[in-house]
Order: C-alpha cells, then sequence, then structure tokens
C-alpha cells in the first residue's frame, strides 16, 4: 500500500500523549503544510492560535470540558475562521469589505476547517497524534475571551497534538454505500437504516453504551445522553450570539 494510503485508512483518534515535546521545527513544517490546503479565493480566511503554555491550557482546559488531553497534549491549536486580517486588508488599500454576514463566517469555516484537516494528516503522517475538540463551538464566546480573539475572528475547532502514548482500536465506520448517492439524492428507507446502522448497533461497545446508560436504543444514547436537545438549543443560541457579537450577522 503507498504511504497516503497507509496513513489514512489506519489511523484513530489519539487521546494519550508522552511527555515528549513536538519540536518547533517539526511544527512549523505541519503548519507549512497546512496553509497548502485548498483556501476559498485564496484568500486564506482562517487564523491557528498555538497554546503550549501550561498556564494558558490550564486556563482553555475548562473550556473544553476539562477533557485531559488539553492540558496533557504538549501544543494545542485552536482554528479559527478570520475575516479580521483580510478586512483590514481591504481598508488599508480603498476596497469596501462586505464580510459582515452568515455566509462570510461560512466560507471563513470551511477554510478554517481544511487546514485543520490538511494539518492533522500532515501530523499523522509524521506519527503524531491528534484529537480534535467539539468543544470549541460550544463554549467560544470563553475562548475568544482566553486568545484575545478581535472581531472578525471565531474559534471553530481545537485540535490537541502530541505523541502517542496509546494505539486505541479503530472505530467503526458505515458502510460506503450509505454515504454514497450516485447522481442524485436517494433518500433511505426504513430498511435501509436497519441494515447501515445494524453494525454499529450490534458492536459490544454499543451494547454495553446502552446498559450503562439504560437505554433500549444505541439512537437514545445520542439522543438522550451524549447530544441532548437541551444543550444542542442552549449552545446553538449561545454560539449564535458570538457570530453576533464577532460581526457576522449585520446583514
Ligand atoms: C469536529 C470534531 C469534534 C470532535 N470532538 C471531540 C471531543 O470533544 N472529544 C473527543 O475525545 N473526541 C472528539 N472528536 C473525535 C471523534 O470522537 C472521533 O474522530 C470519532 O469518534 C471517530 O474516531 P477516529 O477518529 O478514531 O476514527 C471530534 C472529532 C471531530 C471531527
Amino acid at each position: 500500500m503507498d504511504k497516503v494510503s497507509e496513513i489514512l485508512l489506519n489511523r484513530r483518534t489519539i487521546r494519550k500523549y508522552s511527555a515528549e515535546p513536538v519540536e518547533e521545527s517539526l511544527l512549523n513544517d505541519l503548519l507549512n503544510k497546512a496553509c497548502r490546503a485548498s483556501t476559498t479565493g485564496n484568500m486564506q480566511v482562517y487564523s491557528i492560535i498555538i497554546t503550549r503554555n501550561e498556564e494558558k491550557k490550564r486556563e482553555l482546559a475548562p473550556l473544553h470540558f476539562n477533557q485531559k488531553m488539553v492540558t496533557e497534549a504538549p501544543v494545542v491549536l485552536t482554528f479559527c475562521a478570520d475575516f479580521n486580517r483580510f478586512i483590514k486588508w481591504c481598508i488599508l488599500r480603498g476596497a469596501e469589505p462586505g464580510y459582515d454576514n452568515f455566509l462570510s463566517f461560512m466560507t471563513a469555516s470551511i477554510d478554517a476547517l481544511l487546514a485543520a484537516q490538511t494539518f492533522c494528516i500532515a501530523a499523522e503522517a509524521k506519527g503524531l497524534g491528534i484529537c480534535y475538540l467539539g468543544t470549541t463551538t460550544y463554549m467560544a464566546h470563553k475562548i475568544i475571551s482566553v486568545l484575545n480573539l478581535p472581531k472578525g475572528v471565531v474559534p471553530v475547532t481545537t485540535v490537541t497534538l502530541g505523541w502517542p502514548q496509546e494505539k486505541p482500536e479503530q472505530v467503526d465506520r458505515l458502510p460506503l454505500e450509505a454515504i454514497i448517492h450516485q447522481e442524485s439524492y436517494s433518500d433511505y428507507t426504513a430498511e435501509q437504516i436497519g441494515k447501515f446502522y445494524s453494525e454499529k448497533e450490534e458492536r459490544n461497545d454499543s451494547l454495553q453504551f446502552m446498559k450503562e446508560n439504560n437505554k433500549e436504543t444505541l439512537a437514545q444514547v445520542f439522543t438522550d445522553v451524549r447530544y441532548k436537545k437541551a444543550d444542542n438549543v442552549y449552545f446553538s443560541n449561545m454560539f449564535l450570539q458570538v457570530l453576533k457579537d464577532q460581526g457576522f450577522m449585520n446583514q
């Protein structure tokens, strides 16, 4: 198998890291590769905040619900949608920016996420381990304050990085036929849903999850425990407020 295929097919999220530091030159090499990712109109409307400082990590940790990777990983990277830099350039060059809207936030988020994922693949290719943190969008308002993010900048994801100190089992994926549609979307019948999710539902870890949480189905573990409506609505409203405060919802 070629090296790229091997990296892509054998990867897994790493949540435990050794104490070994990540060299500055290696980190810069990965960041350079990340910044070669495709970017809307070659505008590069994203920024990446590097956190290595222990005190800063301790400040960030509660905002990521105290997930231990934040303080244990040698490097924490916050990927931000960022129109601030580009807007400043426009204004300084007599151009009138029109980026204070939701579409521009989406554009900048997509740019930031493409850079993040490219960074992760580059890191994994060097034998490093990464973990994304979805808590970034939940607690964006507080992360903005800790990282001193100005108007026009919104954190969209965080990646913890370090040398792996674990090799967990790979987790399952849906079969490819569940994900792929030929030429146009073909909606799912109940029978297909049953077929596509059956492997996931029958796994021992899924059965264990259901038992531990006293739920009859695996889907209920998601809806009632892991990603609850009340939480989604609460964090969704907070994030919409962040977009307003950061100047992305003016039109
Ligand atoms: C946007 C995003 C947010 C995530 N947030 C978290 C997180 O907060 N904590 C965590 O432990 N893993 C997090 N993950 C990792 C996923 O749980 C993991 O990718 C998924 O279970 C599949 O496992 P694998 O990456 O090992 O294949 C996140 C992944 C993504 C893409």
